[in-house]
């Protein structure tokens, strides 16, 4: 590792996720992006090395759009694939091919296969589904005082909008939701247990029980996709399945893991991520009543309040990518091989992008500047379809429970990569 030269010693544990226990450590951020824009940061678990903390809004963009010299691929995205002695199941499944961990030119190949599903035109024909079935999840919470927010609202929609998308049978859905619940709790755990001071033989059994429930989670779910395509090609239909199944992209189809590395990817990205900003939402919301006051006064301020919540919230915390050669960021020499992490929670407040940007602002005129859905070669696909999904819910939501509003405090998930929200008491 090059000698830092924004060297301001070990200020915080960015790959812990205690730093994460009461949201994003903004204070850090804040001083991080002011005294050491690309911060050297060691890590705690003895296989990993250490990586480049970004934090600035500007350098973040530059790297998302330089993916010769910042790679997203092997060994992925995310800051580490655990202990590669214990042979870990979550390395092992993550780092299945899917798109979100490929360079160009491979990329491009596998977004221009299935983004045609995603263009402006597709996701307008969603919305008028898309708004009924919001309303009927509101009819359901009509008649309750209290409910958790959650589990009631904000994970029925993403849910709903990617089954449709992907052409999951209705008997299936609750099975997806349940897959997925289960892979982002006991992933959490297990990261939860690499950090916690508990003993070590206690956290070594529990750490295995955890990474024997995730496996079973990617199983289940690699099983359903296949069944899935294995069906498309006897009987294609004209889901996103359908398109995946029959693609010719790799001369007769595209092979088993790469099939299984797609699936994975929908049915995380899409869903994580929209449900914890519409909640992050409504708690920004109740924390702000003269912003709340805005939206239900002029509605049509609605679509540049979704801006202003992915900004807010932040929902994918960061991604990670590894330098191809030697380079350099902002002065800091970076030499090949070495990791770079992405914090876009920290971009998203930026103080030479954003004004007043510690403020929750519905009107704010930049909002549209946030990265909440990185930026370049691996912009996220799903950008326009988790908008929708956001504005819809708050259109509805606000003219039918004006009122609403959180009355507990929120249960995070515990994760430095997805700003998890798993429970959330609401009063209507
Ligand atoms: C609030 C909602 C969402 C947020 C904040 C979000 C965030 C992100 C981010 C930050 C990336 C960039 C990864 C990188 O640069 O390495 C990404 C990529 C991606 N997202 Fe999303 N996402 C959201 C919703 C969705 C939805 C609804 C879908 C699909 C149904 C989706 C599918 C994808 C895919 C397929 C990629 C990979 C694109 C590529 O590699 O070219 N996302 N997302």
């Amino acid at each position: 590792m090059p000698k830092p030269i924004y060297d301001i010693g070990q200020i915080c544990e960015l790959d812990r996720w205690e730093a994460f226990q009461n949201g994003q450590p903004h204070d850090i951020f804040t001083r991080l992006r002011k005294e050491a824009p690309v911060y050297w940061h060691e890590e705690y678990m003895p296989f990993e090395n250490g990586f480049w903390a970004l934090t600035k809004h500007e350098d973040i963009v530059r790297v998302s759009k330089d993916p010769k010299t910042f790679s997203s691929a092997a060994p992925g995205i995310l800051m580490s694939y655990g202990d590669p002695e214990k042979g870990d199941p979550v390395a092992t499944a993550a780092l299945v091919g899917n798109m979100i961990a490929m360079d160009p030119p491979q990329h491009q190949v596998y977004r221009k296969m299935v983004s045609p599903r995603f263009s402006p035109k597709s996701i307008r024909d969603f919305e008028e589904g898309l708004r009924n079935r919001v309303r009927e999840i509101l009819d359901g919470v009509a008649d309750k005082k209290e409910f958790d927010f959650v589990t009631e609202i904000a994970e029925k929609i993403p849910l709903w909008v990617l089954c449709e998308m992907m052409g999951i049978e209705e008997s299936q859905r609750q099975k997806v939701r349940d897959i997925v619940n289960n892979l982002t709790d006991a992933s959490s755990q297990m990261s939860n247990l690499n950090s916690a001071q508990t003993a070590a033989s206690e956290a070594d059994s529990q750490y295995s029980e955890n990474a024997l429930q995730v496996w079973v989670s990617y199983m289940e779910l690699f099983k359903m996709g296949r069944d899935m395509i294995e069906e498309r090609r006897k009987n294609p239909t004209d889901d996103l399945m359908s398109v995946v199944a029959n693609s010719k992209v790799e001369g007769d189809g595209l092979p088993p893991e790469l099939l299984d590395g797609f699936f994975l990817l929908m049915v995380i990205a899409g869903n994580e991520t929209t449900r914890n900003t519409i909640t992050g939402g409504l708690i920004a919301l109740t924390e702000n009543p003269a912003e709340k006051l805005k939206l239900i006064q002029d509605p049509d301020l609605i679509p540049n309040a979704t801006d202003e919540m992915l900004r807010w919230v932040s929902s994918v915390v960061y991604m990670r990518r590894t330098a191809t050669h030697d380079t350099e960021i902002r002065g800091q020499p970076i030499r090949k091989g070495e990791k770079v992490v992405m914090w876009y929670g920290s971009a998203n407040r930026d103080e030479e992008v954003f004004v007043d940007s510690h403020l929750f602002k519905v009107d704010r005129e930049d909002a549209k500047k946030h990265i909440a859905f990185g930026a370049g070669e691996h912009l996220c696909l799903g950008n326009r379809l988790g908008q929708l999904q956001i504005r819809i819910l708050y259109e509805e939501l606000l003219d039918r429970f004006p009122n609403i509003e959180a009355i507990s405090k929120p249960t995070r998930v515990p994760s430095n990569f997805l700003n998890g929200i798993s429970h959330l008491k609401v009063r209507i």
